[in-house]
């Protein structure tokens, strides 16, 4: 009885949302968000990368390669520890950051090397979006969260021009609503999945065009969840994404092309449809089919 209040009520609040929550919760894999297009613009081609930590005594990637497309959701799965999120560091070059790091191979960005002399590593990350695991907004406003990167950034240089920038931030978001009166407050205060969008409209400050997303949904309740999904989705549009999720059901729905890692290597790429349905290899299959992992 209780249970049927709470979902007529779920109902009510979400509107249409309330079919996404029918899906979030069943464990049938759906896959409502289009297909990978081999058409699509290749945002960003790995090629032949490897990394070593520790002064090469550990390899953690060992021979990537891997296309990343234009206006699609890649996402990266696999096994605890099988250098998914070490591959999205790479992208960003933080993981070069690391002492003791070595990394051999290449990564094209529209083309051009990211280890290209001509662009200087800061104004290469400010083009890459990055939302963490856990929601981590700066203990400051959520108008701060968000102007700061554009300030520092000089990507909103007059003064004037910032509370329309912050708003289409938070627009974009899908976070002004709830927070057009809370500008002022500090971004910690809001709820979890608040938070998190946060994080990423002020990911969305510097005007990147690719956003890396590092298991985003792993600290969140299914209705936030759920909104942070479509959000993914509409930001699709103007951005390729790469999501790294432990969540099968979420990479069915949220993304068009699937990469299974395994120890460091690629092992299976491919339309999330195919990959989830039909793997062509035993061990993607037994991890989609949640046999290990
Ligand atoms: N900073 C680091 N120093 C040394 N080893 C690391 C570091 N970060 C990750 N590793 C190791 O590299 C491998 C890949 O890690 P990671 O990319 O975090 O995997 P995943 O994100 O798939 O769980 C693991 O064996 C992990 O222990
Ligand atoms: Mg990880």
């Amino acid at each position: 009885m209780l249970e049927e209040f709470t979902f007529v009520n779920l109902r009510v609040r979400l509107g249409n949302r309330s079919l996404k929550m029918n899906t979030l919760n069943s464990n049938r894999l759906t896959f409502g968000n289009g297909h990978h297009h081999a058409t699509n613009h290749v945002k960003i081609e790995i090629s032949a990368l490897n990394l070593w930590y520790d002064y090469g005594s550990l390899h953690a990637l060992k021979n990537v390669n891997l296309m990343i497309y234009d206006r699609e959701v890649t996402a990266f799965i696999g096994p605890s520890g099988c250098g998914k999120s070490t591959l999205l560091k790479c992208l960003n070059r933080i993981s070069e950051t690391i002492p003791g790091v070595k990394i051999t191979g290449d990564i094209l960005l529209d083309g051009m090397s990211i280890h290209d002399k001509a662009i200087e590593a800061c104004r290469l990350r400010r083009r890459f979006g990055w939302v963490a695991q856990q929601p981590n907004p700066f203990p400051r406003s959520v108008y701060e969260n968000v102007a700061y990167g554009a300030r520092i950034n000089g990507i909103v240089t007059e003064r004037k021009d910032m509370d329309a920038f912050v708003e289409g931030c938070l627009r974009a978001a899908d976070l002004w609503d709830e927070v057009k009166d809370r500008l002022w407050e500090s971004g910690t205060r809001l709820s979890g999945g608040q938070q998190q969008r946060l994080c990423i409209a002020r990911a969305l400050s510097t005007k990147p065009d690719v956003i890396l997303m590092d298991e985003p949904c792993s600290a969140l309740d299914p209705n936030a969840t759920a909104r942070v999904e479509e959000l993914i989705d509409e930001l699709r549009k103007n951005h390729a994404i790469v999501i790294v999720t432990h969540n099968m059901q979420q990479a069915s729905r949220v993304s068009q092309l699937v990469a299974y890692f395994h120890l460091g290597e690629l092992i299976e790429t491919g339309n999330t449809e195919e990959v989830m349905l039909r793997p062509k290899t035993r061990m993607c299959s037994d991890y989609v089919t949640g046999r290990f992992g």
